[in-house]
């Protein structure tokens, strides 16, 4: 059969633009990011994580698209036929495989976290936080965290819908969910930073995110921001070198990749300038950590005139954003079965869907009843740390830049110049060079830093 053949295209260049964008702007975006950089001391973490994003991310990012397009198939098949087309060893398939499995990993717990968004647009409609304290809106937490069938649930009502996305196919399912989602997204978010500029104490947060103390810059600063960015962009993994097979011969791959980063940075930003206002505002504590926008938040929601709406459209927001995301880590493992021959894509999704769900139960225990279950507990690196926690990672500080690090030498070293000249259509100038430059020795140097500096 023809490269591609099992699958279909983005219909334009924006379809693919939206659904890339969609699958970086994410928990990431909204939940991780503004408490790490509430822990992590402001501005000088922003600056860190942007100087990040220009210098690896973005590099890689060409990288995992070109290579992604040109092999025009899941990411195993396409490392596949590209290992061949190069002349070099076919182990490199295994690097597909692993942003498949990765890909997967993510999903399962990520969609353990998205269940929250949902029971918290419930929670938040019903009325449950007005005017609630601190220890009210912790206790509320604390019970759905402690109740593994509702977890369960929630969890399982965010893969079907995952499911059910992914099952209609490209055009079908993927387009047409991020063309109503992403925008809405855009739309709730700036009507949430408009709130909190009025509401909130704007200049409070615009100063706790823009002003850097160069002496908060440490080595651990700087780790922390590679991963996140990583994550945040989704890159490394298999998610948009499957997103690139789809992608149209003519469209720019570097262009795009610094459209989507640049996206997925602004939303970071605005969804701190939605959230640190109204934290001043109620004088409650940005370095909370990753309760953050689940307990702190509520508080301030349940005193806010208009609040419940108000809180009800944020939780919306983060469901609409998780749920972008999530297609784009079910799609490789679907796109890689059904290149299987005589394998259709319905059957395929809810096979690969449910096995994410059972997967993911294991996470769900991890806040309850297996909460004291450390399966690495011998190792000191993994003492404390509960099923969900290392899958967590696992995946996201071993696979994604171990994933992101081979991509970079693959596409840096081991294609040949030509074939990646000819496939981001550019000639031999100052971009492709300075492309170059980073794909080999910046984005990779950085990355096994960060690698071992985790194993260590
Ligand atoms: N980028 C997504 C987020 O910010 C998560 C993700 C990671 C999605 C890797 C796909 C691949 O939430």
């Amino acid at each position: 059969m023809q490269r591609g053949s099992h699958h279909e295209a983005w219909s334009s260049r924006f379809a693919f633009l939206l659904a890339a964008v969609g699958s970086a702007v994410g928990l990431g975006n909204i939940w991780k990011f503004p408490y790490v950089t509430g822990v992590n001391g402001g501005g000088a973490f922003v600056l860190v994580y942007v100087a990040c994003v220009i210098l690896v991310v973005i590099p890689i990012l060409i990288g995992e698209l070109l290579i992604g397009r040109r092999g025009g198939e899941s990411p195993a098949n396409s490392m596949a036929a590209l290992a061949k087309d190069e002349n070099r060893h076919s182990s490199w398939e295994i690097l597909g495989w692993l942003g498949i499995i990765a890909a997967f990993l993510i999903l399962t717990f990520y969609s353990v976290i998205a269940g929250w968004s949902l029971a918290y647009v419930l929670e938040t409609a019903k009325g449950s936080f007005e005017n609630i304290d601190a220890t009210g809106s912790r206790e509320i937490f604390d019970g759905l965290l402690a109740d593994p069938l509702s977890l369960g649930l929630w969890h399982g009502l965010f893969m079907g819908i995952t499911m059910f996305v992914v099952s209609r196919g490209v055009k079908k399912g993927l387009e047409r969910a991020v063309t109503v989602m992403l925008p809405s997204l855009f739309v709730i978010l700036l009507v949430l930073v408009g709130y909190a500029a009025i509401a909130g104490e704007f200049k409070r947060a615009f100063d706790f995110l823009f002003t850097t103390d160069f002496s908060k810059i440490d080595a651990n600063v700087i780790l922390i921001a590679v991963g996140q960015a990583f994550f945040s962009v989704s890159v490394g993994i298999g998610a948009l070198m499957t997103y690139g097979a789809y992608l149209p011969r003519d469209v720019s791959i570097p262009k795009m990749s610094c459209v989507i980063a640049a996206a997925d940075t602004l939303v970071a930003v605005l969804a701190g300038l939605a959230i640190f206002p109204i934290v001043f505002a109620y004088g409650l504590e940005p370095g909370e950590g990753p309760g953050l926008i689940f307990v702190t938040l509520p508080i301030a929601f349940g005193q806010m005139p208009g609040g419940t709406f108000i809180g009800t459209l944020f939780f919306v927001l983060l469901a609409f954003a998780a749920l972008t995301s999530s297609i784009s880590l079910l799609e490789p493992t679907v796109s890689r079965l059904v290149e299987q021959r005589d394998w259709k894509r319905v059957p395929v999704t809810i096979c690969a869907g449910v096995a994410a769900w059972l997967v993911g139960l294991g996470s769900v225990f991890s806040f309850n009843n297996w909460a004291d279950f450390t399966p690495l507990g011998i190792f000191p690196t993994f003492a404390n740390k509960t099923v969900f926690d290392l899958l967590d990672y696992l995946a996201t500080n071993i696979l994604l830049p171990l994933g992101g690090m081979l991509i970079a030498i693959f596409a840096g070293w081991l294609m040949a110049k030509k074939s990646t000249l000819d496939e981001l259509g550019l000639t031999d100038g100052p971009v492709y060079r300075v492309w170059r430059f980073l794909v080999r020795f910046v984005s990779p140097v950085a990355v096994g830093l960060v690698f071992l500096f985790n194993l260590a």
